[in-house]
């Protein structure tokens, strides 16, 4: 952020106490009125500034909104997030993010939302997404590769997911069920949702939509068993600002990665690792049918690999995985 914006927050975040608008007038070389607009500006940005007669202003404390300029504080990367657009609610930053790649959005544009109305889930579920708590963010990309590799895309956020939650909480032991779906001591923590608009033999543009839960607390009866959050499982609050710049970083670097190997080599290792399904019984339903097996991993091209009970292979592309006998979703 640049101009008096930008130089008011600084004074702001500094001080400690209320400051007075004559103060910043004096320190910035400006009138009293431009602070007063600027302090206008930073309040539709999302930031919550106290103001007292006969004390001035205060940047409320713990503001921890997902915008552009919060994000950049932290965030380093070449071209993700470069541009990040805030919104307070959205019926699904998934939903804008497609609208604004059919107009042209650039490569790395970054939607977040501090509420989405209709955050939708793969398999048509719905995400739960309630307001101030929890990190909704999507991501435009246009990757100059076919649609079929570009279908590895979720892999990928997978593993960015995964290590930007690992940078924020170190010792929560976080478990990835194919295709995308992370997981911590049994109850789902975050999930993808990636969109394409493609051609036969090109990608016109793809959307990874990616929802973690942060910071709910204890919730609602019916996700209770099946949902958790950072907080609940740490009973500590954490900054959805810095999860969302080190989930650009991280994903930025496996990305840039694949694009120069061609192909998920490089990452099967960690999925591997991180997976809660290897060499368990799953089924495994597509859009037809229902394929049950053994999970051997997966391939190169991020495909399940299962081995039937009749000791062949197969490879899945898309569907969704629950241990066999287990409920769908589990
Ligand atoms: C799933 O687990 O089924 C995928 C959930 C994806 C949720 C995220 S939240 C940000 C983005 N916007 C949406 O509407 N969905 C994704």
């Amino acid at each position: 952020m640049i101009g008096n914006s930008g130089r008011i927050l600084k004074i702001l975040r500094n001080s400690r106490d209320y400051i007075s608008g004559e103060d910043i007038s004096a320190e910035l070389g400006v009138s009293r009125s431009a602070v007063w607009k600027s302090i206008g500006k930073l309040r539709e940005k999302g930031y919550i500034i106290d103001a007292v007669s006969n004390r001035g202003y205060r940047l409320s404390e713990g503001i921890d909104l997902p915008i552009s300029d919060e994000i950049h504080r932290y965030l380093d990367t070449e071209c993700f997030g470069s541009e990040i657009i805030y919104m307070d609610s959205v019926d699904s930053t998934n939903s804008l993010a497609m609208t604004l790649a059919a107009r042209g959005a650039a490569h790395g544009t970054v939607i977040t939302a501090d509420q989405q109305t209709n955050g939708r889930g793969r398999m048509g579920r719905e995400w739960i997404s309630p307001f101030g708590s929890n990190l909704y963010l999507s991501i435009i990309l246009r990757p100059g590769v076919s649609p079929a590799d570009a279908s590895q895309i979720p892999v990928l956020s997978v593993i960015a997911s995964v290590r930007a939650l690992e940078r924020m909480v170190s010792d929560l032991p976080f478990g990835i069920k194919w295709p995308n779906d992370i997981y911590c001591r049994g109850r789902k923590i975050s999930g993808t949702l990636c969109e394409m608009k493609a051609e036969i033999d090109r990608v016109n543009h793809v959307v990874v939509g990616t929802g973690i839960n942060v910071n709910l607390k204890p919730f609602d009866d019916s996700i209770r068993d099946i949902a958790t959050s950072l907080s609940i499982e740490t009973d500590t609050e954490y900054s959805r600002v810095r999860l969302a710049a080190f989930l650009l970083e991280e994903f930025e670097k496996v990305y840039n990665r694949w694009l120069i190997e061609g192909n998920l080599e490089f990452i099967i290792d960690e999925w591997d690792e991180h997976s809660l399904l290897k060499g368990k019984q799953v089924d495994v339903r597509t859009v037809n049918r229902v394929v049950s097996g053994k999970v051997a991993g997966i391939t190169t091209n991020g495909a399940l690999k299962l081995e039937l009970p009749d000791a062949t292979v197969r490879f899945v592309y898309a569907g969704d995985a629950s241990l066999h006998g287990a409920s769908q979703g589990s």
